[in-house]
């Protein structure tokens, strides 16, 4: 998938992947209820759908964020990425909104989620410094073993 940002199929793509993860939550969320209401036939229907609803969505990821350019340490900084876009932006916003509505209950949700997603921020900083070390320490070594064979190599051209 080209990563041109004005791309359209780019933005259906990541419209797509957001609808197929909304279904698949929706659905495992309305059979909690329906099993909860005595009608576990229903609940099924819906855990199955939201089972397929996840295969979907992760076609869509798949061309999103291709194999060959989505290392570990790139999702931990685009991970990192959204959760902070969600505590220092969205969440305070949303807030505020929902304050000058009155909306209490949603303000105190939307405060709540400040907290989990500052958390998971800092859960994933802490993983990507860690990554981050191990990786330089990668790279030394890559550079021992590269300046070894560039002084074997002259070496070899000397004689
Ligand atoms: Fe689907
Ligand atoms: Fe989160």
């Amino acid at each position: 998938m080209a990563d041109t940002p004005d791309s359209i199929t780019l933005k259906n793509l990541q419209t797509a992947f957001a609808a197929e993860a909304m279904a698949h939550l929706k659905y495992r969320y309305f059979a909690k209820l329906a099993r909860a209401a005595g009608a576990p036939e229903i609940a099924r229907l819906f855990e199955e759908t939201a089972e397929q609803e996840v295969l979907h969505a992760f076609g869509h990821l798949d061309l999103l964020y291709p194999r060959d350019r989505t290392t570990p340490a790139r999702a931990l900084a685009l991970a990192l990425e959204s959760e902070q876009h969600e505590y220092e932006e969205m969440y305070p916003e949303f807030r505020a909104a929902a304050l000058a509505e009155g909306e209490r209950l949603a303000a105190g949700e939307f405060d709540e989620q400040i907290g989990e997603s500052a958390e998971h921020a800092a859960a994933f900083r802490r993983m990507l410094e860690t990554a981050a070390k191990r990786f330089g320490a990668l790279a030394n070594v890559e550079e021992r073993h590269a300046s070894g064979y560039r002084a074997a190599l002259a070496r070899h051209l000397d004689e």
